[in-house]
């Protein structure tokens, strides 16, 4: 085994971000199942559901009761749920979150398909969000900070620009998104760079869709330039509805798998986690495109995230 064993965090965006590009309704109940093996594998960082438009998203109208019942079930968990607005904000505050991910676009045109607003409107509501929440923590995800399906390329400045008017709103961290998956390894290292240099106070997370096969080789390059948050998901579940060419995310247990054999430390079982994943593929109508389910359990044994 390695000497040095760093720590990597990974947040589980999988019962939000996997779930919301499901069209089949997911019962509560396997949602809930999904949720636990999540936990038992060992993650204790969770994005749960989003407080949406139930007319937007159908599939996240039980937001609240799932995020009730985890609340109860998992006291040691951060919980955390992404919101739009403040509608979103009102009924997550009433839900016990403590914790929201509040998601505006680097790009006005996927910010005006995703959430009906411009990139200014979306400012002031998180703005006051933050001010009629005082005890919410909130984060902002910025989605297609790599790329937009419909701008194409979105500049770096573009990000910067809109992380700066977060700050001033008073978020407590921020999160980079490629909603569509078409950052490149380099491209991560020049943005994260930039991000930190002009932003050190954000320990900063990054979230890589995986439509080009790219995830795990930017996720590498992301920690090279100091990274240490990374949000994936169960089974490499993942999309936006609202942004066409969005696939899976990074699949967790690749990323488990990847850290691990590198000496990384990630607090996960890695057979535990598949478990998981077996049940999501057979309760789930969706595809899974993580790797490592096809993975032997003996091969599992030497790689598994926990020591
Ligand atoms: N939760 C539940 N209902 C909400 C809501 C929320 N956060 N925000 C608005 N609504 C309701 C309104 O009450 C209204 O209902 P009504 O038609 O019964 O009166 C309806 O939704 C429309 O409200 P409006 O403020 O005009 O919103 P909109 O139509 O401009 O849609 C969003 C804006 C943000 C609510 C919607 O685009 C949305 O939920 N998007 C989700 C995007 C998403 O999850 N993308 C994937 C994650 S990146
Ligand atoms: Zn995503």
């Amino acid at each position: 085994m390695p000497e040095f064993r760093k720590k990597i965090n990974l947040i589980d965006v999988g019962p939000r971000d996997g779930f919301q590009n499901v069209r089949t309704f997911i019962e509560t109940q396997t949602k809930l199942a999904i949720i636990d093996g999540i936990y038992k594998a060992g993650i204790r960082d969770m994005e749960v559901t989003s407080f949406v438009s139930p007319k937007a998203i159908p599939q996240m109208a039980d937001a609240a009761e799932v995020a009730r019942k985890v609340i109860d079930i998992y006291p040691d968990m951060r919980v955390i749920a992404l919101v739009p607005n403040l509608r979103g904000a009102q009924n997550a505050w009433d839900a016990g979150i403590r914790e929201a991910a509040c998601v505006i676009s680097a790009s006005e045109a996927h910010n005006k398909a995703n959430i009906n607003r411009t990139i200014q409107e979306s400012i002031k509501g998180l703005a006051e969000m933050i001010r009629t929440f005082p005890g919410l923590k909130v984060r902002l995800d910025v989605a297609t900070a790599f790329g937009c399906p419909f701008a194409g390329k979105v500049p770096e400045e573009d990000v910067l620009y809109l992380i700066g008017e977060a700050a001033k709103a008073g978020v407590d961290d921020v999160t980079l998104c490629d909603t569509i998956g078409v950052a490149n390894p380099k491209q991560v290292q020049s943005l994260v760079k930039k991000v930190k240099e002009e932003f050190p106070r954000f320990p900063l997370a990054l979230h890589f869709h995986n439509t080009r096969g790219m995830g795990l080789a930017n996720i590498f390059a992301a920690i090279e330039v100091g990274v240490e948050h990374y949000e994936t998901s169960v089974g490499g579940l993942g999309g936006c509805p609202f942004a066409p060419g969005s696939e899976g995310n990074t699949a967790t247990e690749d990323t488990v798998n990847m850290l691990g054999s590198m000496g990384y430390e990630t607090g996960v079982n890695l057979e535990k986690l598949l478990e998981a994943v077996q049940y999501t593929k057979e309760h789930v109508e969706a595809p899974l495109t993580g790797k490592m389910l096809g993975v032997t359990a003996s091969s599992c044994a030497n790689v598994s995230g926990k020591a």
